[in-house]
């Protein structure tokens, strides 16, 4: 299939890019596609505006095309465009990993960088691994993850995460995987503010796996501290402190995934402030750089990383382990632009302040046509449609479709709407979307 592209006046196929999580042929037959962003908005080819409430992908939290970062990456291609990162080191990806760092919890100084949320995953399951074998305790190798949890599609995060539509065709790629079972209840927690309070108890299922298959078997416990791609669930109150507590009775390690709630997202710089729960290990991406060149990290306790790094003997590599772009010049630039523009904008402090707008303005969908919950955190919320009598999913793809017709841009998992927009975002463009959502929900069956 051709289109016309307006902006270049050429015309481009459709048939060679091979989409990514995406119903290829569905979206071909009637293609949605942006070409061109600023602060909260995108723009199609043909110059219709889209507000943006997602962010991109939970990504873009400076909002686009942000002038600082993209200077920073234009004077950096200009400048080095590639520096190798295996025995060889270049100014900025330094500064980028101590700008990352400074935002990072207590304790947590070491910083492993990565090119994906995906690669971040398995690097930490790789360096918890490292870690027990360091510490002469290399039988602990299992590792369990949650129902519902999204790592991402490499082997690791793959294994360890909880959709079971995107492991089922990929038996056993990685063994020695077990899971705790999701927070969401619907049934005891619809409709609450912030951290549901039902549901710590879950957490006492750890407890079990790890006496199941013995603590000396078992590396690392891998969550999301909320759960963003299966749906927006938010860790019931004292949840994720009881994961703690049984990871630390056991010598277990406790990795948050927090590719999405980093840098942000939910008010603080990571989940793991705005809970008070400090992780051995924490996944970011996306929102490292605003997304301006593709880049993940795993940062590390400093004990953790003093353990590999001090116990290898001296002159040796003491994690084999990296990627060629580890680090690269241009994603470190953006990086470092971001992480200040963060803080000269105050825009973790201003997420955390429009957190009371951007709930009221969600919970007045509750009696809405189709909406059976509504959950929010930060500046994330999930809004729950009832799934259509035998076509699961099918009313959330229309849902998205339809407010992306009507100049909203909204996520959707299964039937469960998501938002999360740049932390710039104003109270009139959160009514907005929240309109937007309202008009489209009543006008869909
Ligand atoms: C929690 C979490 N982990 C990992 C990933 C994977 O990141 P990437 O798509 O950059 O590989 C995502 C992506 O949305 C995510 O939400």
């Amino acid at each position: 299939m051709k289109l016309d592209n307006p902006l270049t006046g050429s015309m481009i196929s459709l048939d060679e890019w091979w989409m990514p999580f995406t119903a290829n042929r569905h979206f071909k037959a009637a293609p949605r596609l942006l070409a061109k962003a600023d602060g909260m908005y995108y723009w199609t080819p043909d110059g219709r505006q889209i507000l943006d409430g997602t962010a991109g992908l939970w990504c873009v939290n400076a909002g686009h095309n942000r002038k600082p970062i993209v200077e920073a990456v234009q004077k950096q291609a200009a400048t080095m465009d590639y520096a190798p990162p295996f025995n060889l080191g270049h100014p900025v990806a330094f500064e980028a990993a101590t700008a990352v760092a400074a935002v990072a919890p207590e304790g947590m100084k070491r910083v492993f960088f990565t090119n994906s949320g995906s690669e971040a995953a398995d690097t930490s399951i790789k360096i918890a691994l490292a870690y027990h074998r360091a510490k002469g305790e290399s039988s602990r190798r299992i590792v369990i993850g949650r129902e519902r949890g999204y790592h991402g599609v490499n082997v690791g995060g793959t294994m360890a995460g909880g959709i079971p539509g995107n492991r089922k065709a990929f038996p056993a790629l990685m063994s020695g995987v077990d899971h705790i079972r999701a927070t969401h209840d619907l049934a005891r927690n619809a409709f609450s503010r912030g951290q549901p309070a039902h549901g710590a108890e879950f957490a006492d299922e750890l407890e079990r796996l790890i006496t199941f298959h013995d603590a000396s078997n078992v590396a690392a416990v891998i969550v999301e501290p909320m759960a963003g791609s299966a749906g927006v669930l938010i860790p019931p109150k004292g949840y994720l402190e009881k994961l703690r507590a049984i990871c630390d009775k056991h010598g277990v390690l406790l990795i948050f995934d927090e590719v999405i709630t980093g840098f942000g997202r939910l008010g603080a710089p990571f989940a793991a402030q705005r809970f008070s729960v400090k992780p051995d290990l924490l996944n970011c991406a996306k929102a490292i750089n605003n997304a301006a060149v593709p880049m993940g990290a795993v940062i590390v306790n400093n004990e953790i990383h003093d353990a590999i790094v001090n116990g290898a003997p001296a002159g040796q590599i003491e994690f084999l382990h990296g990627y060629t772009y580890s680090g690269h010049p241009l994603a470190c630039a953006a990086a470092v632009a971001a992480q200040k523009l963060y803080v000269d904008e105050k825009l973790f402090e201003r997420a955390r302040a429009m957190e009371p707008v951007f709930e009221a303005a969600l919970h007045s969908l509750k009696g809405a046509r189709h909406v059976i919950d509504i959950r929010n955190l930060g500046l994330v919320g999930g809004i729950e449609l009832e799934p259509r009598a035998g076509g699961p999913g099918k009313r959330g793809i229309e849902a998205h479709i339809k407010c992306f017709e009507a100049g909203a841009l909204v996520r959707f998992t299964g039937d469960i709407l998501a938002l999360s927009p740049p932390l710039i975002v104003e109270k009139e463009q959160i009514e907005r979307l929240v309109d937007t959502i309202r008009g489209v929900l009543q006008a869909i069956e």
